[in-house]
């Protein structure tokens, strides 16, 4: 099969399953392998302010199973993970980048080396510093609103639009995960129907942590899939310029 069929089967195939069958439990290495493939996930500025947390001993199940609103999904499934955004990791990961920076041998290289240290020691705490009264949120506003005046400029500054960069990345990991399962023969429900504060308690999240959704994963039955996979017209979705 080509590479673009299966990508287009794989999509088709994936359905939200709310009911796993008990008799087949997802083996551990299918999930050893499907969350490496999420860490190969497109990611802003590749900072990876990500964590993926696989719950799979029984009593951690049990404990989240209320925390998700009961779901059937979650009850019966065979593992959850969170999927979690980690931007107080912001400062060690911009570290990371610039270690991964090889010594410059050229003067091509020390140019980008250069450009290197101005992305991830420059950039990087514009968009992700923050301070307790939101000095530093009002600044990023300032400066980007008055540049955008004269050109065309990225608008970062309120919290919020911190959030969304980092909950784009971290559902892009999730879609990954997925597809990834699905090409496993298993099935997956994503969740955003969870006690966001009870399930940071349960899985000792550190402050700055947010959870993105949890992805239940099982055998999935007929019964778990709901009906029909129903989509708007697509020329209500796509528009072509
Ligand atoms: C971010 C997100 C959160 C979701 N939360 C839930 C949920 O809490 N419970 C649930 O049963 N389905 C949940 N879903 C699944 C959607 O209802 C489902 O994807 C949608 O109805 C389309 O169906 P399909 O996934 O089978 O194509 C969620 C999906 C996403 C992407």
């Amino acid at each position: 099969m080509r590479e673009t069929d299966m990508y287009a089967a794989l999509c088709e195939r994936r359905r939200s399953n709310r009911k796993f069958d008990p008799a087949h439990p997802v083996p551990d290495d299918v999930l050893d392998r499907c969350l490496e493939l999420a860490t190969l996930s497109p990611n802003s500025s590749n900072m990876q302010l990500w964590e993926f947390i696989w719950i799979r001993s029984e009593s951690m199940k049990a404990r989240m199973v209320p925390l998700c609103m009961g779901q059937q999904a979650a009850s019966t499934a065979s593992h959850l993970v969170a999927f979690i955004t980690r931007g107080d990791l912001w400062q060690a990961r911009a570290t990371w980048n610039l270690d991964q920076v090889p010594k410059a041998a050229s003067e091509k290289d020390e140019k980008r080396n250069k450009l290197m240290q101005k992305y991830y020691g420059t950039l990087m705490p514009l968009v992700y510093r923050q301070d307790v009264l939101g000095i530093s949120g009002l600044i990023r506003r300032l400066f980007t609103g008055v540049l955008g005046l004269f050109r065309p400029f990225m608008r970062m500054g309120k919290a919020g639009d911190r959030r969304v960069v980092l909950h784009k990345s971290c559902a892009l990991a999730a879609q990954t995960f997925m597809l990834a399962i699905t090409s496993e023969g298993y099935d997956t429900c994503p969740m955003e129907g969870f006690d966001r504060v009870r399930v940071a308690r349960a899985l000792s999240l550190p402050a700055g942590a947010e959870i993105c959704m949890i992805v239940a994963v099982g055998k999935g039955t007929e019964a778990g899939i709901y009906g029909e996979r129903r989509r708007v017209p697509s020329e209500q979705v796509i528009r072509k310029l």
